[in-house]
């Protein structure tokens, strides 16, 4: 890969390991953030005389403190109430315990998918004598990126009473970590052992496509894990146990899994882009605490972002607040008196005029497809 790639894919791993990390999700913000320190280290080997070599090592200092910083206050927190003594330090980075601060109410939209979360994994817990049949144990969430995967499974972890994992895929595949068939089984282990005292517990898994056959051919991971994970998750749907242990798995690209994976993901979830009255509503959230001029039509906003992701419309309100504090710090020769001015309808038309749906129409013909194919609510 070249450097532009590395270096925008570093960048995008730690714009979502940032905004993970202030929305107090500590779990996943360090898998984040760790991802864009192996794709900076990767970076700088590859490419030693790279002329941002020093800038890429500073920020791979800068993530590493935060994720220093990020496991020290989880382990402070959340006692890890660890079901096998012994288990190592290593399985402790791939696994991490969750309890972010988002709630339902700030995941716009999405109803489908919050309450499919919510009948999968409350209703059982409250009455497994009313499912005499079982229940499905593997939720799939797939669709475009930037429209909640990742947001809503942090909202279920807040909302949910139950001991949330978050698992990241890719790291548990990448070799560095080693033996991870036995991390998985360790993590399996401890969750069937807290489910045994009544509690449930979710494993969230991101980026789930990673783990299958043919990512693992691209990028050596081991075979082994993922032969370990679905023996994992048959044995939870042993009948006889009612473990309450779910697997949730988030990926933008359903069309990598192979069958042995869709197969133990029984309820499949399609998170599409936000429709007109979604966009209406991303807009209205996430310019909330900007300085807004009255001619701002959010109406028309909503209707010129078709194909916008939910993602894609909280960065364009961003790039709005920044231009016009910038014009102020280029404008103003006294910065420490006076306000940047209204944010009008026009900077957010020129925004947009700028910026092209992150998704394009073909891919998401692709998840349409895919969800004909293999949709299970
Ligand atoms: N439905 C939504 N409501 C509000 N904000 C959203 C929504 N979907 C995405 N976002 C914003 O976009 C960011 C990225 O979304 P994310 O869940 O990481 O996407 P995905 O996992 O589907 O790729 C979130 O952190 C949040 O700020
Ligand atoms: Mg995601």
């Amino acid at each position: 890969m070249a450097v532009e790639e590395l270096e925008a894919m570093a960048a995008r791993y730690a714009k979502e390991a940032m905004q993970l990390d202030s929305q107090g999700s500590r779990g996943l913000a360090i898998q984040k953030y760790r991802r864009a320190v192996e794709i900076l280290l990767k970076l700088v080997n590859l490419y030693p005389n790279t002329p941002h070599a020093r800038i890429y090592l500073e920020r791979v200092k800068q993530y590493q403190d935060r994720i220093n910083d990020l496991q020290s206050q989880i382990s402070s927190q959340i006692p890890i109430e660890k079901a096998s003594p012994g288990s190592e330090a290593r399985y402790e980075q791939l696994v991490l315990k969750e309890k972010p601060n988002v709630k339902w109410s700030d995941v716009i939209d999405l109803e489908i998918v919050k309450r499919a979360l919510r009948e999968a994994i409350v209703y059982p817990t409250l009455r497994p004598d009313l499912f005499p049949l079982g229940w499905p144990r593997g939720i799939l969430l797939f669709g475009p990126p930037g429209c909640g995967k990742t947001y809503i499974a942090a909202a279920a972890a807040t909302e949910i009473d139950a001991v949330f994992y978050v698992v990241d895929a890719a790291s548990i595949m990448s070799k560095w970590l080693g033996e991870s068939e036995k991390n998985i089984a360790i993590l399996f282990n401890d969750a069937r052992k807290i489910a045994e005292s009544n509690r449930s517990v979710v494993i969230f898994i991101d980026e789930i496509d990673s783990l299958t056959s043919i990512r693992i051919q691209e990028v050596g991971g081991e075979v082994r894990a993922r032969n370990q994970l679905l023996k994992e998750m048959d044995s939870i749907h042993d009948k006889s146990k009612n473990y309450q242990v779910y697997v949730v798995g988030a990926t933008n690209k359903p069309w990598i899994l192979d069958d042995p994976f869709i197969r133990r993901f029984q309820k499949r979830i399609y998170v599409p882009l936000p429709d007109y009255t979604a966009r209406l509503a991303l807009f209205k959230l996430y310019t909330k605490n900007l300085k807004l001029n009255p001619d701002i039509d959010f109406e028309e906003l909503a209707k010129k972002c078709d194909g916008y992701s939910a993602a894609d419309i909280r960065d364009i309100c961003q790039s709005v607040q920044i231009k016009v504090v910038r014009e102020f710090f280029e404008s103003n020769n006294d910065i420490s008196k006076g306000e940047p001015r209204l944010i009008r309808m026009d900077d957010f038309l020129s925004v947009i005029s700028e910026r092209k749906p992150s998704v394009s129409r073909e891919i998401i013909k692709a998840y349409e497809k895919w969800l004909e194919q293999y949709a299970a609510l």
